[in-house]
């Protein structure tokens, strides 16, 4: 019963991060200040002027007025303030559905002001709640006619959900502002320009084997000029160049016009995050090919090289030495030791010939430089068809490493397709599940739900994942997060506003599986097969050689209990271990602001019965034993 079938991959259960549904700026990222540098598309969009009336410019208090200078080309333009009124003239900052402050909590703000002959005398900066009232205030006095950078503190007195960032200048005349920015002190690790550390706890405590990042279709971009560009998300936060997010407007239930992506959270922050939480990095980078679903435009394959140069300068960016190029940026950055970079992904969720033409490409030229990183192919967006079927084929011939497949399907899918990799071939490619989650309704829409029916149907798929160990070397659900109020896509594995973030019952089945994945796979069978499906059972078995624990995972998708013997058989096991359940009594139950655990893992003691392991299992749960070897 404890024989190795295989060895379990760290990186088997993972994380797939995208920016969309406002999971990086207004999510992760703790930058509480929407449209900082006025690099928006309309570059006032996030700031209201309460007492500028634009019909009546004579009349009024002061106006903003965003002026393009292009001497730096990543941050071109400004916010100028003309101040009419020496009694004060303000402008008001949004944030992202507003702005989560705590009170008692430190806030760190920043701004560069150039004051045109000293004119502004004083700078107000305060905080305010849904009905204006101050919960918060510091200020600056700006010294100099040319640009430069001041930063403040203040604490909020008050605990709001939707607060704003007022900004009242005194004196009257002339300034300009750019980088107008607040972080709350307390982010993970304390870190400036940092991270929200509530959203990383929760995905610290996944201990996934992998992060992947930035997505998605993010990567591929509606146009290639859209594509994400690494280069371009990393250096001075000042420099990084904002752009229109791909999931601004489309595929959304409620439009977000105001989607953009700041690259606050780059590419440096992405591999310390990785590190952070240790998880092996597995950023995927454009392979010359727009997304499909749009233009699907191509970089023809002679113009390839710039798409190639960046993959390979991103491996030296996070392994190479402090004396080369990218290797010293990273140091700069605060990073002398290498990210350890083992994988690199060539293009998101790619098909049909012209992908295959463009990979070869890409895996001719890092293997020739980096034999040892492990390149991850993609397969397009569905399961089965025609695509599916060429892209595999394609890249079995290929001898392709890890291929990255993509399923969103209902719950009974899942269930039905538990057994989807026993027919893959030992020898080929190796799987990565990139992209996967069950949907209760088709489509991104509010009643697609994450409620506990796709959440334990995808542990029983998983458990077909673990039994498939020898092929199946990553997977992750998708997408990761999203914000309550600005989401794109459902459903997603945590939910957050601005204040708190929870894990959905799909995001307690993955930590389950990730934080028991063991070392091997054992076999579990009933009547000398697998168990999957047969009375609504699934089950999968590996032992821990380092915590010298067997773990059985089990799945009853049934409305009823079920009584289960499991013979040991030889096995020398301590006769009390643990078992630690995730049950609920209605398909739709899900977790929720205010019952964020309501479907969560509870764990008790458990006591063999000889050589016998005998449990009731619930209707609709997910159980693991915990047996420990002596
Ligand atoms: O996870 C949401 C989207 O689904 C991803 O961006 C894309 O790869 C897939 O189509």
């Amino acid at each position: 019963v404890t024989k190795t079938i295989t060895k379990i991959k760290p990186t088997m259960f993972g994380l797939f991060f995208e920016d969309i549904n406002f999971a990086a700026d207004g999510g992760l990222y703790a930058e509480m200040i929407k449209n900082r540098s006025f690099e928006f598309d309309k570059p006032l969009m996030g700031w209201e002027q309460p007492n500028t009336k634009r019909s009546s410019l004579n009349m009024n208090s002061g106006v903003a007025t965003p002026i393009k200078a292009l001497e730096n080309k990543n941050n071109t333009n400004f916010c100028r303030i003309l101040v009419n009124d020496p009694k004060g003239y303000e402008i008001i900052n949004e944030g992202f559905r507003g702005m989560g402050v705590k009170k008692d909590a430190k806030y760190y703000l920043s701004l560069k002001a150039a004051n045109h002959n000293g004119a502004i005398k004083k700078i107000i900066i305060q905080f305010i709640d849904k009905d204006k009232k101050v919960i918060g205030e510091t200020s600056i006095v700006p010294t100099s006619d040319e640009w430069k950078n001041y930063s403040a503190q203040f604490i909020a007195t008050q605990t709001e959900a939707k607060a704003k960032l007022k900004i009242t200048f005194e004196g009257t005349g002339t300034i300009d502002l750019d980088m107008i920015s607040v972080f709350p002190e307390d982010t993970w690790k304390n870190r400036k320009n940092g991270l929200r550390k509530d959203i990383v706890q929760l995905l610290y405590d996944m201990k996934p084997g992998f992060l992947r990042f930035p997505g998605g279709c993010i990567v591929e971009g509606r146009t290639l000029a859209d594509r994400y560009q690494w280069k371009k998300s990393v250096g001075e936060v000042e420099n990084r160049r904002t752009m229109i997010n791909r999931w601004n407007v489309e595929f959304s239930h409620k439009q977000t016009p105001d989607y953009f992506q700041s690259f606050g959270l780059g590419f440096f922050e992405y591999f310390q995050l990785s590190e952070d939480i240790g998880a092996t990095p597995l950023p995927i980078l454009s392979c010359g090919m727009a997304c499909q679903y749009n233009t699907g435009e191509l970089a023809p394959i002679e113009e390839l090289d710039p798409y190639v140069q960046d993959a390979l300068d991103l491996i030296e960016f996070a392994n190479g030495s402090v004396n080369t190029v990218w290797g010293k940026l990273r140091s700069d950055m605060g990073h002398p030791q290498p990210f350890n970079l083992k994988f690199i992904g060539v293009g998101n969720e790619q098909w049909g010939p012209a992908y295959i033409e463009r990979f070869v490409v890409f895996e001719k030229a890092i293997k020739a430089k980096y034999p040892n990183i492990t390149i991850v192919s993609g397969s397009g967006p569905s399961p089965n068809g025609e695509f599916f079927d060429f892209g595999m084929q394609e890249l079995n011939k290929l001898n392709a490493e890890l291929i990255d497949e993509h399923y969103y399907e209902s719950p009974k899918w899942f269930r039905e397709n538990a057994s989807r990799y026993d027919k893959y071939d030992r020898k080929g490619p190796k799987i990565f599940a990139g992209e996967y989650a069950a949907q209760s309704v088709s489509g991104a829409n509010p009643n697609n739900r994450n409620n506990w029916e796709c959440a334990f149907s995808e542990a029983a798929f998983m458990t077909g994942l673990e039994r498939n160990a020898e092929v199946v070397n990553m997977t992750s659900y998708a997408p990761l997060m999203a914000h309550e109020e600005a989401w794109q896509w459902t459903p997603d594995m945590i939910w957050f506003n601005n204040l708190t973030a929870f894990g959905s019952a799909n995001y307690y089945v993955q930590q389950l599986f990730s934080t028991n994945k063991g070392t091997d796979l054992l076999a579990i069978t009933k009547n000398g097969k697998a168990v999957i499906g047969e009375n609504d059972l699934y089950a999968s078995a590996v032992k821990d050689v380092d915590k010298k624990e067997v773990i059985i995972k089990l799945v009853n998708t049934s409305a009823e209990a079920q009584e289960v013997e499991i013979d040991l058989k030889n096995a020398k096991l301590a006769s009390k271990g643990s078992v630690i359940t995730m049950t609920s009594p209605n398909l739709q139950d899900e977790n929720t602001f205010g019952e964020p655990k309501k479907i969560s893992p509870k764990e008790t003691e458990y006591k063999l019965k000889g050589k016998k392991a005998v449990l009731n299992l619930q209707p609709f749960s997910v159980t693991v034993l915990k047996l420990k070897m002596v």
